[in-house]
Order: C-alpha cells, then structure tokens, then sequence
C-alpha cells in the first residue's frame, strides 16, 4: 500500500487548478444508464472511484471510453445493452456509490440486483431511504444473500418524502422517477450542488425536472431519454481542502476553475476563524478563489450539516486547522456517527483533542510532531496530509489509497506549490527512522520510531528490524 512521506513546515505558494467533482460526475455516469444512446461527459476527474464506477458499467455491459483533456477525462457512456442486471459485491464493497446504478436500471430494464454496499468506516449508512423511496414509485424489492433484488413493470410516479435527507438517495430517485409514469414529488430532498448538476444533466437528456437545488423536486416520466454533452461542476470539497492547506501553512494560493457559489458556508466558516479568502465576481467566466497568508487563526465551534450548511466532507480538514488555532473548538458532526478517526491519528501527531461521541472539543495551538499515521477514509487521509504539512519533522501518512479515491495525484499538486510530499510506493524501503526537526534531539526521534515500533504491531513484521 502506498505511502505519503510529508516534510512539514514548507509554505504554499502558487496556483492549483480545481478538479471536476467526484461526487457530480459518479452519479452523471449512472444516469447514461437510462438511454441507449451517448451521453458524453467531461471535466470529469481523474480518480480511482470513476474507475470503479466504469469497470462496474462495463461489467454490465455498458460501452465506455475515457480521452484525456486539458481539463480532466472526457468519459463517453453508450449503454445500447444490458448482459447481465447485476452489480457484484466485488465492486459495489470498493464504492458505496456504485448503488447509484439501482434506480437507473430498475427504470428502464425492470429488473435489476445490487450488492448491498455493507458497512462504512464513518458510520452504517443503510440504503433502506433509496429502497423506501423505489417503492413508493412501484417496485418490489427484497433482500436477497447480501443482494437488493429488484423488479417492477413499469414506474409509476409517487409523493415521496424523506425521513433524512440522503444525497445518494435523492439521486437514485430522482433517475428513476424520469422514466417512471406521471409525476413524482420528491420532499426534503438533498439541496447539494451535485443534485442540482445532474438534474441539468438529465433535463439535457429530455427529462423534465424541476426544483432541483431546493428542497421539493418535482419530475414528470417521460417515456424514453436521449443522449448529451455534460460539463461536470468543479469539486467543491477539493476546494475547500486546499484553502485550508494554504491556510494551515501560511501560504498563498489561487485556486482556478472553482466554483465559490458552491462553498459559501466553507468559504465564512474559515474567514471567521480567520482564513484570508477572495474570490473574483461571479461575473468572470472562470472562478478563481486566493488565500492569503495568515498564521493567526482563532477557535470557532463547527457544527456539520447538509448543503447549503457546512459539509461534512470538509469536517476533517476544518479539525486539522483548528489544531492550529487560538483557543477550544467544538466541532459536532450531525450527519455521520462515526466520523472523528482522523483525530485519533492526530493526537499521536501531539493535537490535543477530546473526544464526546459525535462531539470533538480541539484545543489548539499545539505544536504537531511528524509521526507515522494512518488513514482511514478519504477524507480522514486529506486531513491527515494537512496535518503533517503543519508539523515539525517527517509524517508517513500510510493507506493513501483512500486519498486517491477522491483527490487527483494530490501529492504532485502540492509539491508543484512548494509542500514536501512524495508517494512511497509499497516495495520501496522506508527512511527509517522518521528524521524530525532540530529541536527534536536524536535520542527523542530514536525513541519515538521506538515506540512506534512497539505501538504496532505490523512494524514488528517490518524487514527493517532493529533501529
Ligand atoms: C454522499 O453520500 C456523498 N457521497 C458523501 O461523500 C457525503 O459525505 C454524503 O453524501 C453527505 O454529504 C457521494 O455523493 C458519492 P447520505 P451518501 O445518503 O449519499 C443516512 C466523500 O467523502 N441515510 O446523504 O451516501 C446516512 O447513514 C463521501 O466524498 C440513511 O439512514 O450520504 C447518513 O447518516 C463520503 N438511509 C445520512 O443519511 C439511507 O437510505 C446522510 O447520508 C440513506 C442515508
């Protein structure tokens, strides 16, 4: 498994272009499901969950081809058949989004099996909403050997309101209502920016959908949808991780192709706690936010929720900066149940966190020390990169794998603005032991790689044996 070896300490300085959004273009390929002609999207990113998505499309028996642009892939989906209905739980285990394809091709085969996506490292995350929500639109479903085997003769269109609002779920239901007969009304349904692009995906396709952004969607079935172009929206939470890289270094960056419309409870949340951010008028074709540098940063209290309020995707990399602010944060996170592992893995960098079930009070400032540490979901493996930008001597930052799911080559991105930062691949020997600042005397950094040794046991498996 690859590592990111990090030397903290180095300021960013210079310019990132912005990705297209990960979670706007999975659920823009699921939805070429509902047509037998092409749907062309681009700006899509260059991640590995895309990948997964399209090797689940082509296990269906979807044609699929990727052409690299200037600004990320041009993915083309023609989906003129179907070889079998089934999402196996080879893949659908990778990513829990691959769920996306369950309303799609109920809609429009009738019939179709996907793996249940089981559980999460951030919290249990059923899918009972979406199956709840198909239906009410018609379809039998049942819990079949880990699988959601569905059926149904045709849609017909419902009244649904949802218990908790669910971005997958809103999606999923809003694709299947496009083809279902009459209207559908969907209520309390996710407002994010990636729900709204692909309702302009699917209205490019013939649908007929409105509301979308709000949250009452309504849609009217239509009997068949035709193929599009679609440009995927900039990704909002990668975003707001580089302002907060730029700010946890003292360092200034322009971010490029963004979309600050989409961040704004981001965007106040960090300028209160004392982040300096511009962003160009709305105007201008292409957006384009600065951070300017700062080192001083105050303590606000965060509390997550669903979009337009603060993404739970950025609560990771807010906690990371807050360990470098003035004063108590409380951070409390609403929408998942287990999502503070990252701070676990930052107290052995030297934070000082407390954690309260779904409450973290961070104390800050504390100095960070470089320490081998482990991610534990995208987001989590974000936070824990940024913590080790901050910190004094070298972090290892291992299962980066996760990072890749969502962030593209992150690593040459920060080194071409000046971070320390590079991939260790799997069968490359390790810089043993971590070498940390001056401060820290040798004995100490002895001690430490020491103690992390004993701490885990897979070190002990380590070839390196003896220090
Ligand atoms: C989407 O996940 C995103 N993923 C997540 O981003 C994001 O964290 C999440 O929305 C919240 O913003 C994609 O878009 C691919 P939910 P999703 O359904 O749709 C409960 C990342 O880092 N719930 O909105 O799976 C659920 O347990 C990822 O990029 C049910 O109880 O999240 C959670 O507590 C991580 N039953 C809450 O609702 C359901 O049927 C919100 O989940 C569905 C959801």
């Amino acid at each position: 498994m690859d590592k990111f070896l990090i030397e903290g300490g180095k300021r960013l300085e210079g310019r990132v272009a912005i990705s297209g959004a990960k979670n706007a273009a999975l659920p823009a390929m699921a939805a070429a499901l509902l047509t037998d002609q092409r749907v062309v999207l681009r700006n899509v990113p260059r991640v590995r969950d895309i990948g997964t998505l399209r090797s689940l499309l082509e296990e269906l028996g979807v044609d699929s081809s990727v052409t690299h642009e200037e600004r990320g892939n041009r993915v083309e989906i023609e989906a003129r058949r179907l070889i079998t209905p089934v999402a196996p739980y080879e893949l659908v285990k990778q990513m829990r989004a691959s769920v996306l394809v369950l309303g799609p091709l109920l809609a429009r085969f009738g019939h179709v099996r996907v793996s249940l996506p089981g559980g999460c490292a951030i919290g249990a995350r059923p899918i009972n909403l979406h199956i709840k929500g198909l239906e009410k639109l018609g379809a039998a479903l049942k819990i079949d050997h880990g699988y959601v085997d569905a059926t149904a003769n045709g849609l017909k269109g419902a009244l649904i309101r949802f218990d908790t609002i669910s971005v997958t779920g809103t999606e999923n239901l809003m694709m299947a209502a496009t083809l279902a007969q009459g209207e559908t009304v969907l209520q309390n349904a996710a407002r994010e920016p990636e729900v709204q692009d692909l309702a302009d995906l699917l209205n490019r396709m013939g649908a007929k959908i409105e509301g979308a952004g709000s949250d009452e969607i309504m849609i009217q079935g239509v009997s068949r949808l035709h193929g599009a172009e679609h440009t995927v929206i900039p990704d909002r939470i990668e975003t707001g991780t580089f302002i907060t890289a730029a700010a946890i270094t003292g360092g200034h960056l322009i971010l490029e192709h963004c979309n600050p419309d989409h961040l704004t409870a981001i965007i106040s949340k960090l300028s209160e706690a004392g982040v300096r951010i511009t962003c160009n008028s709305a105007e201008t074709a292409s957006r384009v936010i600065e951070v300017h540098s700062n080192t001083v940063f105050s303590a606000v209290d965060l509390t997550t929720q669903e979009y337009p309020g603060f993404a739970t995707d950025m609560q990771a990399q807010y906690m990371a900066l807050m360990t470098q602010a003035e004063g108590t944060a409380t951070i409390t996170e609403t929408i998942f149940e287990n999502r503070f592992l990252h701070a676990l893995e930052m107290m052995r960098m030297g934070a000082d966190i407390t954690l309260d079930g779904r409450r973290a009070l961070v104390r800050g400032k504390t100095r960070l020390s470089g320490a081998q540490v482990q991610a534990s979901d995208l987001r989590a493996s974000a936070c824990l990169v940024l913590a080790g930008l901050a910190a004094e001597g070298q972090t290892l930052v291992d299962r980066v794998y996760h990072i890749d799911r969502g962030y593209e080559r992150i690593e040459e991105r920060l080194t071409r603005v000046g971070a320390s930062i590079r991939r260790i691949s799997e069968d490359r020997s390790l810089p043993f032991p971590l070498s940390h600042s001056s401060r820290t005397s040798p004995q100490s950094a002895r001690s430490l790689a020491l103690s992390v040794r004993c701490e885990s046991p897979q070190w002990q498996a380590s070839p390196l044996g003896g220090v």
